[in-house]
């Protein structure tokens, strides 16, 4: 979950490497670092975030027209300047930048120091520029960075530089994105395309065990086996929305208020009201495997498992398929049983989430029919997986996920028409019915925003709180889930989400008046169980804030209670989650922290 980007050609490499890390900060923002070939090895470094770096440059003049650069999420050692990428030999003689993480660190390490090597910094990274230096006594370039990585277990996106071999970017790729830009005698190195569109849409994107030098001159390629891989330059043809503020103060409370048009962007062009159907053109090639698929496994991290959950529900009563939930991280490490009739669903806003990437290609090794449900075009997963869906959410920047979770759900809900219309388990009458409610959701939403003002006045009441529980039963569970990350995620506040029904198996014990609980609470074919639910809390003193489309049946329980529209309870946690994300913000914003950088997180988690 770093960024890397690289540059070699004509131009000062410096402006393009500091634009190409602002691009990227999204990736991970702990420190940041830059090196240029400028007569040796220049290497400037900063902690914390692109700013602090831009800072530091300011006050030198570097030169050099080939040069690297990284931002950083820390996996080993804190985030301070000494771990900063880029790293360096002893000698000065390399210079690296990477993505991943190399399990096997420890032990090259220990080796490397007994051979007479200083290692300057706390991360597993530096030991790949004394391995890379170490071969360079016996062989050079590309040799020497193969004979390198071959010892190390783990995953890596790298880009060396050698002080010898000016004007050239020598590259490696396993386990973590990168993309090399092909421009008129320069070339650009990124680990997301979109870093480096403004420069060229020609791309050739590296596989798993590709190497390659990378000149002003062209690029030579070759494998771990030594074999040279056939790649094709590919055109890039999808635009970078380039995610403005809008004139809010954060981009996760624009990424909110937008949310009415993210459900008509994603529902654009997807339903056929006339023929009382939804229409997926992505899912066009593989329908026949969809008639034959006997049950669908979804895989996730996040708030992207969490949207799962919901999907669950919703392939489930619209489509009759039987569904499983799998959170990515552990599905990997089963032995799940697939068949060539299980549909493999990864949902992933970025698509380069690393544990869901892995889910996948262990479906693809079992011969299951992969989808991706994904936000960025041309990700990984969106490349990797046999059909899919765009979110068409547009560019995500705030690190905690709102509009995307959302259009997620809104396609999940158009999948699941599909499929059912697809396989005929879904009557005309029924796939109206909630294509009509689905309709209505965008004007329902900015009901909700109009009213954010009962939000406001809950957090003033609750800033000072440091644990809750959000609660909710059936299709509000996931929402309970999701409601609790959002909370830890941005105002750091220890928030539990759990199913109404688990409380009195044990969460119940936490509850007196000091733990305020939030209750998902809509009038659904549930809610009665759920207000039972809420009497056994009121019954210990708890208190409650209540999510509700009607207050009379529950504002004697409550200390507070957020008002909702109703609509269909499948479509019901497209409105229940919007007062969530505007606690989770406002909560943040009230306890004087940044929602749109939250501390020890970043954007896309792209290291297992
Ligand atoms: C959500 O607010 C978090 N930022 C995080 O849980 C995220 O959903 C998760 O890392 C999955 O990311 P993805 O959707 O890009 O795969």
């Amino acid at each position: 979950m770093c960024g890397i980007i690289g540059y070699v050609g004509k131009k000062r490499a410096l402006p393009i490497l500091v634009e190409g890390l602002t691009a990227m900060e999204y990736r991970g923002y702990d420190s940041a670092g830059v090196c240029l070939q400028d007569s040796g090895l220049v290497r400037v470094r900063a902690s914390g975030k692109i700013e602090n770096l831009r800072e530091r440059l300011s006050q030198q003049s570097l030169g050099g027209t080939s040069g690297i650069a990284h931002t950083r999420w820390a996996t080993h050692g804190i985030p301070d300047e000494a771990n900063a990428h880029p790293h360096l030999d002893c000698e000065g003689q390399v210079a690296i930048v990477h993505n991943g993480i190399v399990e096997n660190y420890r032990e090259l390490r220990e080796e490397l120091e007994a051979a007479g090597h200083t290692l300057t910094s706390q991360t597993d990274s530096e030991v790949l520029a004394h391995l890379i230096e170490t071969e360079l006594q016996t062989s050079s370039g590309l040799t020497a960075i193969r004979r390198a990585l071959k010892q190390v277990r783990g995953t890596y996106g790298l880009v060396v530089m050698f002080k010898d071999v000016p004007q050239t970017l020598f590259v490696a790729r396993m386990g973590s994105p990168l993309v090399i830009g092909v421009g008129r005698q320069e070339h650009y190195i990124a680990s997301d395309p979109s870093a480096i569109l403004v420069h060229t849409r020609d791309v050739i994107f590296l596989d798993d065990g590709e190497l390659a030098a990378v000149s002003v001159e062209g690029v030579t390629l070759m494998n771990l086996d030594q074999s040279v891989p056939k790649k094709q330059v590919e055109r890039v043809t999808w635009e970078v929305a380039t995610a403005k503020k809008n004139g809010e103060a954060h981009f996760m409370l624009k990424e909110i208020l937008e949310q009415p048009e993210v459900i008509e962007n994603s529902t654009r062009g997807r339903i056929d009201m006339i023929g009382t159907r939804a229409v997926l053109g992505g899912l066009r090639d593989v329908s026949d495997s969809l008639k034959e698929i006997d049950r669908i496994i979804i895989v996730g991290c996040g708030s992207a498992y969490y949207a799962g959950l919901v999907g669950e529900y919703l392939f489930e009563e619209l489509a009759g398929i039987p569904v499983e939930v799998e959170l990515a991280s552990e599905f990997r490490y089963r032995k799940p049983i697939i068949s060539t009739r299980t549909a493999v669903l990864a949902i992933s806003q970025s698509g380069e989430t690393a544990d869901t990437l892995e889910a996948i290609r262990e479906a693809k090794r079992k011969h299951a029919l992969t989808l991706g449900l994904v936000n960025v075009v041309g990700s990984s997963v969106a490349r990797e997986t046999d059909a899919g869906v765009y979110n068409h959410a547009g560019p995500e920047v705030g690190v905690a996920s709102t509009k995307a979770f959302l259009s997620q759900l809104t396609v999940l809900t158009l999948m699941s028409i599909y499929l059912g219309q697809l396989r005929r388990s879904l009557s005309q009458q029924k796939a109206g019915e909630v294509l009509a409610a689905l309709y209505e959701i965008p004007n329902q939403i900015q009901e909700i925003l109009r009213e954010r003002s009962q939000v406001s006045a809950i957090v003033d009441r609750h800033r000072n709180m440091t644990n809750c529980l959000f609660l909710g039963r059936k299709y509000q569970a996931p929402i309970a889930y999701e409601s609790a990350l959002k909370m830890k995620e941005v105002s750091y506040v220890h928030a539990e989400g759990y199913s109404c029904g688990e409380m009195k198996h044990g969460p119940i014990a936490l509850i007196d008046k000091s733990f305020p609980s939030v209750v998902l609470c809509p009038e659904d074919s549930v809610f009665e169980k759920t207000r039972s639910n809420m009497e056994e809390l009121q019954a210990r003193g708890g208190s409650i804030i209540a999510v509700t489309t009607n207050a009379q049946l529950v504002s004697h329980l409550c200390e507070d209670v957020i008002v909702i529209p109703e609509t269909l309870e499948c479509l019901q946690p497209l409105l229940s989650v919007i007062p969530m994300q505007l606690l989770a913000y406002e909560m943040a914003i009230a306890r004087n922290f940044d929602p749109d950088r939250p501390r020890n997180l970043a954007k896309s988690v792209t290291v297992e």
